[in-house]
C-alpha cells in the first residue's frame, strides 16, 4: 500500500497522534541514546533525572536507549539487561515519567558477535558468522563464534521473554533494534552474515530471524501495543546494506506488522559517522580510550572507520522519503533535525513523528520552547563530543552547554578531548 506523501494541509509537529492506539500529545519522540547511567546494570536516579529532565521539556515520548534483551545482548556490562532483578527500580523509573506526563518506549537491543562484556556467559559473543569481534579486543575477546540453529531459536525466545517484561513493568511502547551494526543488523547484512543456512544468503532469508524475532515480540505483547523498528538504511561499506536494501527490508516490515519504522543510518560497528554526520570522534576517542591497544587500533585504523562527513540539516530526508512511500505504517524520522523550520518540513513531507538525539542532549525543552518560538533553532552544534561521553563516569551529556542541572558540561571531560 503507498502512502500519500506531502498532503496539502501538514499535521503540526505539537499535534497530538496515535500509533497503535497510543497516543501521544505530540510528534517528539526522544531518539535512543545510551544513556551509561545504569552503573552494573541497574537504573537508578541519574537515569531517572536524566528522563525527567526531558518530561518536563514537552517531549511525548521517551525512549531508554539501548535495553539489551538478555545478558549476553549487552556490550558491556554496564548496560540494563531486562531481568527480575531491575523490576522495582525500572518500574519506579517509568511511573515517575507517567506522572511527569511523558510516554516510555524501550530500545530491546542485542550485541551479537560485538560485545566487550566482561560478564558473558561463554568465551566469546555469538554472531551470525565467525569473525573479529572489533569491541573485545581489549577484553581478549578477539573474534566471535557462529550461532548454531539452537543459540538462533534461545536469541528468538530471549527477545519473547524481555518483551513480556518490559510490557509488565510499565514501557507503553518497545522499539527493536534492527540497525546499526548489533545483532539483528549483523544477520541482516550481507557484509556480517556469511551463513550457507536457511538465515544467509538472499535478503529473504538474511531477514528471516529478524521477522521470527519481530513474531515473537508481537506475539508476546498482544497485537494493540505499539512496536517500532529502527533500522540502518545504508551501512556506508562496502558489501553492505544499502539504501536500496532498506527499502526492501522496509516493506518486510511492514508486512510483518511493525507499528512504526525509525529510518536512522550507519553502524556502530563499521561507519558510526554517517549516523551523526558533523564533527568527528575520532579525536576525542583518542583521547578518552583507556586502553592502550584499541588506541593503536583506532590510531591505525580509526581513520578509515571514522569517515568525516560534514552535517547538514535533515540529512536522511531524501532516502527516508523512499521508505515513507512503500510502507503504510508510520514514518518516525531521526537525524539531523534541529530547527522549527525541519520539524514543519517533515510534517510536510508525511512524517508521523520525529525522534531527536543530540538537539535534546543540547536543548532538554526543545518541544516546549520549539512551540513557543517559531523561528526556534536548538544550540546544538553537532560536535558530537556528547558521542565520546557515551563511556564517561557522568553518563552521556552536551559538553557545549549546562543543559540539565547535574549533567554536563563537564569542563574536565572537554579539557581531556580539546588538549
Ligand atoms: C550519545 C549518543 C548515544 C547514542 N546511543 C544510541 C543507542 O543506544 N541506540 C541507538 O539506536 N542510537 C543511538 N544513538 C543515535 C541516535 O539515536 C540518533 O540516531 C542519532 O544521534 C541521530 O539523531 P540526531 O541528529 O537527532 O542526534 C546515540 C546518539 C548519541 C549522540
Ligand atoms: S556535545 Fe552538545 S553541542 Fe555537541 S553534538 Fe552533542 S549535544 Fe550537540
Amino acid at each position: 500500500m503507498t502512502k500519500q506523501i506531502a498532503s496539502d494541509a501538514a499535521a503540526s509537529c505539537f499535534s497530538a497522534a496515535n500509533i497503535n492506539g497510543l497516543t501521544l500529545k505530540n510528534r517528539f519522540i526522544k531518539a535512543g541514546t545510551f544513556e551509561n547511567m545504569t552503573p552494573n546494570g541497574v537504573p537508578g536516579d541519574r537515569l531517572q533525572r536524566f528522563h525527567g529532565g526531558l518530561a518536563d521539556g514537552g517531549i511525548a515520548m521517551t525512549t531508554l536507549g539501548y535495553c539489551a534483551v538478555e545478558n549476553d545482548g549487552r556490550l558491556n556490562e554496564n548496560m540494563m539487561y531486562m531481568h527480575e532483578g531491575i523490576r522495582v527500580q525500572l518500574s519506579s523509573l517509568i511511573a515517575d515519567l507517567h506522572q511527569r506526563g511523558t510516554l516510555v518506549s524501550g530500545q530491546m537491543g542485542h550485541s551479537g558477535g560485538f560485545s566487550k562484556n566482561r560478564q558473558l556467559s561463554r568465551r566469546r559473543p555469538l554472531g551470525p558468522s565467525f569473525g573479529v569481534n572489533g569491541l573485545g579486543i581489549a577484553q581478549g575477546m578477539f573474534f566471535c563464534d557462529a550461532m548454531s540453529l539452537s543459540d538462533i531459536d534461545a536469541m528468538v525466545s530471549s527477545y519473547a521473554r524481555a518483551a513480556i517484561f518490559m510490557k509488565s513493568v510499565g514501557f507503553d511502547a518497545l522499539e527493536i533494534h534492527f540497525g546499526h551494526g548489533y545483532g539483528l543488523c549483523q544477520f541482516m547484512s550481507p557484509k556480517t552474515n556469511k551463513r550457507k543456512d536457511e538465515y544467509g544468503g538472499s535478503l529473504e532469508n538474511r531477514m528471516r530471524l529478524p521477522l521470527r524475532v519481530l513474531t515473537a515480540v508481537r506475539e508476546a505483547v498482544g497485537k494493540d501495543f505499539p512496536l517500532l523498528g529502527k533500522i540502518s538504511m545504508t551501512e556506508g561499506v562496502r558489501g553492505g546494506l544499502h539504501y536500496d536494501d532498506a527499502v526492501e527490508i522496509s516493506k518486510f516490515l511492514d508486512q510483518a506488522g511493525i507499528d512504526g519504522i525509525i529510518t536512522s543510518g550507519g553502524t556502530s560497528t563499521m561507519n558510526p559517522m554517517i549516523m551523526f554526520r558533523g564533527g568527528n570522534i575520532l579525536p576525542c576517542m583518542l583521547k578518552t580510550e583507556p586502553s592502550r591497544i584499541m588506541r593503536m587500533i583506532l590510531r591505525a585504523a580509526g581513520k578509515s572507520m571514522f569517515k568525516d562527513y560534514p552535517y547538514k540539516e535533515l540529512y536522511f530526508l531524501e532516502q527516508a522519503k523512499r521508505i515513507r512511500e512503500v510502507v503504510s505504517c508510520k514514518m518516525i524520522y531521526v537525524g539531523g533535525a534541529s530547527t522549527r523550520a525541519s520539524f514543519d518540513q517533515l510534517m510536510a513531507a508525511g512524517f508521523d513523528f520525529i525522534q531527536l538525539g543530540r538537539s535534546l542532549l543540547s536543548d532538554p525543552d526543545l518541544p516546549n520552547r520549539a512551540q513557543a518560538e517559531k523561528g526556534f533553532v536548538s544550540r546544538c552544534t553537532h560536535c558530537n563530543e556528547c558521542v565520546s561521553t557515551i563511556e564517561s563516569p557522568q553518563g552521556i551529556h552536551c559538553t557545549q552547554f549546562r543543559s540539565m542541572p547535574d549533567i554536563g558540561p563537564s569542563k574536565s571531560f572537554r579539557a581531556i578531548c580539546l588538549q
